[in-house]
């Protein structure tokens, strides 16, 4: 085995949005209800929030959090989430079956999101709402004041307006599971008109129209050809989801599934492009890719849970280590595609298919999918190189010739940083690999960090950390080559200045 990679300064894929770093928190099971918030307990905040939980989030780096759904945000009346806390109503919350008590909405969301370092993303609801409620939402919270809704704002204590760019149109308005269902002329016509009425009341704002709740939806990719058809003058991204689970017990064909996600973002490329080329439009439609993670290890228990309860534990993954491999090839095929690639939430961020859990009055404590997710975030920020990779090459019952490398390099100019993130998917065998970064005069080695666990099902609980990241020795950078063997089933960030 060996595998080559070349890189070049001018090999250039697309100046990467940090966005893509994003993550999502939604009114569902202990996200925010004994997640961000938790009042009483002793890393309780003066308003109930957790600084610990906070810390964690800005341990990662979390440029941009979606809320407050999913599919939440289809049933959600924003007006009972606003206002003092004691005059707001308990609701019945039909998507997941739970009752919303309405102690967090959206003013407190955004002064969260501010202090864990993030800004917010929002969906309007058009399940079973529409153009009034979205503007009236969002002349609350961007409008200065001096109308109605501005007003109430101020009047609720909130001064300053929001000033919130990014809003989701809706969400899985296709999946029969979805409050409001709609076809997709239906969803296309509400959507326009819901963003036509929104950007004239703020026309900074950016706007994401619904595309497939999965790649493996009947309507794909038809419902985006339709939806943007309507949607493509007032839309700037067009949003894509997709969770990833390993039921067969097949880890190679499981690691293999980022070839399915690239596959995914080329398909809606070449959607939009169509559209654009039907429209004779100038105008070219970006993706966010709003909801993406491993999601499978939950759902049996999910079956059993009681309805109608305050934050139940729904989707309460625990992620092992293979988890974290595909986490970071996901994360990879993000970085490839960060010419059209805009945004991107890790579903989610909190107890919720999350990389933080906690302890209801005890520890906030991190997943193993945290880790390529930090490294992603803290590490990927710059420009995207395109790679010339050379590598042997492996057939999985879904998918062949799959690359045992799988890699995206990063160039920070700013900090003279030039990164490499590799998977090796190899499960048994390391992979000797030689770098060719002859572009980069003068670079030498700043770290190999790497991680690695023998056993794949290997976990992480509160106070027992067995998947973590180490550095690791034995890499070389000598006259513009990088020498290291990447360890079987590893994730890798080769760190050079
Ligand atoms: O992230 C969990 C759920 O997955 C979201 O609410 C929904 O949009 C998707 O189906």
């Amino acid at each position: 085995l060996q595998a080559r990679l070349t890189v070049d300064k001018s090999f250039v894929i697309s100046a990467i949005d940090k966005r893509i770093y994003g993550s999502f928190i939604e009114h569902l099971g202990r996200a925010v209800y004994g997640g961000i918030y938790e009042p009483g307990h002793p890393e309780a905040d003066e308003r109930g929030f957790r600084n610990d939980v906070k810390k964690l989030i800005r341990e990662i780096g979390v440029p941009i959090i979606r809320y407050p759904g999913g599919n939440f945000v289809s049933g959600y009346n924003w007006e009972d989430g606003v206002g003092p806390v004691e005059e707001r109503p308990r609701r019945l919350e039909l998507a997941w079956r739970t009752v919303e008590p309405n102690e967090v909405g959206t003013n407190e969301f955004m002064k969260w999101a501010a202090e864990a370092g993030s800004e917010p993303m929002m969906a309007v609801n058009l399940g079973t709402r529409g153009v009034d409620a979205a503007r009236n939402l969002l002349e609350y919270c961007n409008h200065p004041g001096g109308t109605k809704w501005s007003d109430l704002r101020r009047k609720h204590g909130y001064e300053q307006p929001h000033r919130i760019k990014t809003w989701c149109l809706g969400n899985e308005m296709d999946g029969p599971w979805q409050i409001g269902q709609k076809t997709a002329a239906e969803y296309g016509r509400l959507a326009y008109e819901t963003g036509k009425a929104m950007r004239l009341i703020d026309p900074q704002i950016e706007l994401v129209s619904c595309g497939s709740s999965s790649s493996a939806m009947p309507t794909f990719p038809e419902w985006e050809a339709v939806t943007l058809d309507h949607t493509y003058e007032v839309a700037d991204y067009v949003s894509l989801h997709q969770y990833y689970g390993n039921r067969d017990h097949d880890s190679a064909n499981f690691l293999a599934r980022s070839m399915d996600l690239d596959h995914f973002i080329k398909t809606v490329v070449s959607t939009c492009d169509y559209v654009k080329a039907k429209k004779r439009s100038k105008k070219t439609m970006n993706l966010s890719f709003d909801e993406w993670n491993v999601w499978y290890h939950s759902n049996e228990a999910d079956i059993r849970i009681e309805p109608w309860t305050v934050g139940p534990p729904q989707l309460e993954d625990i992620y092992n280590f293979e988890d974290a491999l595909l986490v970071g090839s996901m994360l990879i095929t993000f970085l490839k595609h960060a010419d059209r690639v805009k945004i991107a939430c890790l579903a989610q961020l909190v107890n919720v298919i999350a990389p933080i859990m906690t302890e209801p009055g005890g520890a906030a404590w991190r997943q193993t999918i945290f880790y390529p997710y930090l490294h992603a975030s803290r590490y990927g920020r710059g420009v995207s190189l395109q790679p010339i990779i050379d590598s042997p090459k492996y057939d999985a019952q879904d998918y062949t010739d799959v690359p045992y490398l799988d890699s995206a390099i990063v160039f920070n100019e700013e900090n003279d940083e030039l990164t490499l993130f590799a998977v090796n998917r190899h499960l048994s065998e390391g992979l000797p690999l030689t770098c060719d970064i002859r572009g980069f005069e003068g670079y030498g080695l700043l770290e190999h960090i790497v991680l690695h666990h023998e056993d794949l099902k290997a976990f992480n609980r509160a106070g027992e950390e067995r998947v973590a990241p180490r550095r690791t020795e034995g890499t070389v950078c000598r006259d513009g080559y990088v020498e290291t063997v990447l360890q079987n089933a590893s994730w890798n960030v080769i760190r050079l200045g």
